[in-house]
């Protein structure tokens, strides 16, 4: 896995909010194709790390290049072309609108299209057939007409990806996707995740607390703690990490 070429750099990245270090010199490569986790206590700057790159936020100190070129300082919408995509711990879909066209609102956006009829936006033939096909991908093919503000909270975090994946990114990060669901829904998600995965060749970084899922599917796993890079490696090699099992996953075997 390590002769695999990086998609994302992440060189010295620092980000305070008042005194507050919140990312603190942060080095790291996501190697192309790679399925891996961000794990680290509540309050330890992952998903400021996601704003970082994803330019929500601007850093302060650092760099971000994807596919080798800064994207740091970069508006969102011009890192979301150039192929990042994200869905968020809080779920950014019109709760209004149904599901079908929360999905074809960002392929038509993808296209350069706005809708501001949606009755003119559902005839578009084309992108409301590839609209269901991602619903599908996310099991939501069923629900397509449903409201999404009305569908369960596990059916809208999957609603959310989605939509992230509607923009044809090669990059997709994932903020806690499985926050919030059943068992039952859990388990469902993981392997649809890691099916996107897979199916499309994407990179996939996703931050989650619930390790099973981390340790079940991850290829690399990166430890944040107060803003800084804690440890990174295999899940073996995470697993029995002193610093890691100090700082956050405690004294229970893990594997
Ligand atoms: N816009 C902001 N202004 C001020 N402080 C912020 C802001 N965003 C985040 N913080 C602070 O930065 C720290 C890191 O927050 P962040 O949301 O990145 O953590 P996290 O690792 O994603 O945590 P969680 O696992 O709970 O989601 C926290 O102390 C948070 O209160
Ligand atoms: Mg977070």
């Amino acid at each position: 896995m390590e002769t695999r070429s990086p998609i994302l750099e992440v060189r010295r990245l620092a980000k305070a909010f008042g005194g507050l270090k919140v990312t603190n010199d942060v080095t790291f490569a996501v190697r192309k194709g790679e399925l891996s986790a961000i794990i680290g206590p509540n309050g330890a700057g992952k998903t400021t790390l996601f704003n970082l790159v994803t330019g929500k936020l601007v850093p302060d100190a650092g760099e971000v290049l994807y596919k080798g070129e800064r994207i740091d300082g970069l508006h969102p919408a011009d890192i979301a072309r150039r192929g990042i995509g994200r869905a968020f711990q809080i779920t950014s879909i019109f709760k209004e609108r149904t599901a079908l066209e929360n999905v074809l609102v960002a392929v038509l956006a993808r296209e350069g299209r706005t809708t501001r009829l949606m009755r003119r936006a559902l005839s578009h033939g084309r992108e409301v057939r590839e609209s269901m096909e991602l619903l599908s991908m996310v099991a939501l093919a069923d629900r397509a007409d449903t409201r999404a503000g009305s569908l369960p909270h596990g059916d809208q975090k999957r609603l959310d990806i989605a939509v992230a994946l509607a923009l044809n990114p090669e990059l997709v990060l994932l903020d806690e996707p499985m926050a919030g669901m059943s068992p039952e829904e859990r388990s469902v998600t993981v392997e649809l995740i890691r099916r996107i995965w897979k199916e499309r060749s994407l990179t996939l970084v996703f931050i989650e607390h619930d390790m099973d899922v981390v340790f079940g599917i991850s290829e690399w796993i990166r430890v944040l703690n107060q803003g800084a890079m804690l440890a990174e490696g295999t899940p073996s090699e995470i697993s029995r990490n002193r610093d890691v099992i100090t700082a956050y996953l405690g004294e229970e075997i893990v594997e």
